[in-house]
């Protein structure tokens, strides 16, 4: 699908996001562990979160949506069962990493794949810390999905997590849950805790010290009633777009504020751009709160090493921020993007190239220069929803009218994107 976008003189009003992937994914796997009804508002409508929902339908977890709540029917910690057929995350890296870590502690055999975005994606950083576990799992060419998991008996084990990656993270405890004894995982750099917070919330301890984060196994998960907080990443797009066009002022309602991705907030108010909380509040553990963003130049910057990780999910959108940005942005230690549903390296780079926007690309990030003008053009999600919706806002500020191919892949993460983006525009 084709989405046109034209220059905006001016973005207004007020927005809902939609719910934080993040969140939604972890409550949708919780919820199904747990022995009875967990009822659980604005889980994210996104096509990843549902393609977690989907893959605990298939594990036996009946599951309803109504009006924006969602209700898990959960079984226990024992009460999933064997899949008929192949487990589909499908774009979701977060789904297949996640769900391993409870599938490899199953008494049945399971096998879980996606799409050929994900069927790319390296698996080593969970087959590792779960084989020391005693899980058996084999990927293809013993690395990518699909992922064939004979399930077993798991034992815990404390684990120090090679890259910093909250999905390993939270693939690790969650077989910790069907483990005997203490689980541990050690964070070189700290990643989002919203594992630690929805463990917590469905009745689980958690003791975290000096970045080691532990759970006990075999303990009952108990039903729970839960708010998702609005996506801070998917706010992200909202943010760039409203300070790209100049006269912006647009209201963020409900935004998640949890401590470990707001660096994206920090970033931002670092560099000059005119964003406020306006409120903030605490619901299911997780802060959250509405914010205003004013059209603004900023002043651009770098990011590396624990900035860089914090802030992952919203450097192809950052990009195209530094290019209109007074001294433009460098980003180093961001190796992962290139192995994130795109290399996100190059294509952040191929759009930009299209817009004669001039970068220069680095094995692990980037330089753009900053006081570039875009040129409208023809522009490529290449499946990636970050990368469809940071150009799409690009566009926004371009000399003309652009489009976006396969722009239907922003619904993985933020489902109405262009039609909010639209009724923004002035
Ligand atoms: C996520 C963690 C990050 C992030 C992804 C969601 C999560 O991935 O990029 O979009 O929900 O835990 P990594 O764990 O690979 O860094």
């Amino acid at each position: 699908m084709q989405e046109t976008i034209r220059p905006a003189v001016r973005l207004e009003g007020a927005v809902t996001l939609p719910g934080d992937k993040s969140i939604s994914h972890r409550y949708g796997m919780l919820a199904a562990l747990t022995a009875g009804d967990s009822v659980l508002h604005n889980y994210s409508l996104g096509a990843d979160c549902q393609s977690t929902l989907g893959a605990m339908r298939a594990l036996g977890i009946s599951i309803e949506t109504s009006n924006g709540v969602t209700t898990v029917h959960g079984k226990g910690l024992e009460g999933l069962s064997r899949p008929d057929g192949m487990l589909d995350a499908g774009n979701s890296g977060s789904t297949i990493r996640m769900l391993s870590g409870i599938l490899a502690a199953q008494p049945f055999g399971s096998e879980i794949g996606g799409d050929e975005s994900l069927s790319r994606r390296p698996m080593r950083r969970i087959m590792d810390p779960l084989g020391r576990m005693g899980a058996r799992i084999a990927a293809r060419d013993g690395q990518f999905p699909p992922l064939s998991i004979d399930g077993t008996a798991l034992r815990s084990i404390e684990y120090t997590l090679p890259v910093a990656s909250a999905q390993v993270k939270s693939c690790v405890l969650l077989a910790g849950l069907f483990a005997d004894g203490v689980t541990t995982v050690v964070e070189p750099m700290r990643t989002r805790d919203h594992t630690e917070i929805a463990l917590q919330q469905f009745g689980i301890p958690v003791e975290i010290r000096h970045g080691a984060i532990s759970v006990s196994g075999r303990r009952p998960l108990q039903p729970a009633e839960l708010t998702v907080p609005g996506d801070l990443s998917a706010a992200a797009f909202i943010l760039v777009a409203a300070l790209l066009v100049p006269d912006s002022d647009v209201v963020l309602r409900r935004v998640g504020l949890n401590p470990t991705r707001s660096a994206l907030l920090d970033f931002l108010v670092s560099i000059g751009a005119p964003v406020e909380v306006l409120s903030i509040g605490e619901h299911s553990g997780e802060l959250s709160g509405d914010l205003r963003v004013r059209g603004a130049q900023v002043t651009g910057g770098t990011l590396s090493g624990a900035m860089t990780a914090a802030l992952i999910d919203e450097i192809p959108v950052l990009a195209v921020l530094g290019a209109a940005s007074r001294d433009g942005l460098a980003v180093r230690d961001a190796a992962e993007l290139r192995v994130k549903e795109t290399d996100r390296i190059a294509t952040v780079a191929e759009n930009f190239r299209r817009m004669g926007i001039q970068i220069t690309v680095r094995p692990d990030g980037f330089d753009v220069p900053g006081g570039q003008r875009f040129q409208a053009a023809a522009l490529d999600s290449f499946g990636d929803h970050r990368i469809g919706m940071a150009f799409a806002v690009a566009a926004l500020a371009a000399s003309g009218e652009s489009t976006v191919e396969n722009a239907e892949a922003a619904s993985v993460s933020f489902p109405g994107f262009y039609s909010l983006l639209r009724d923004l525009a002035r």
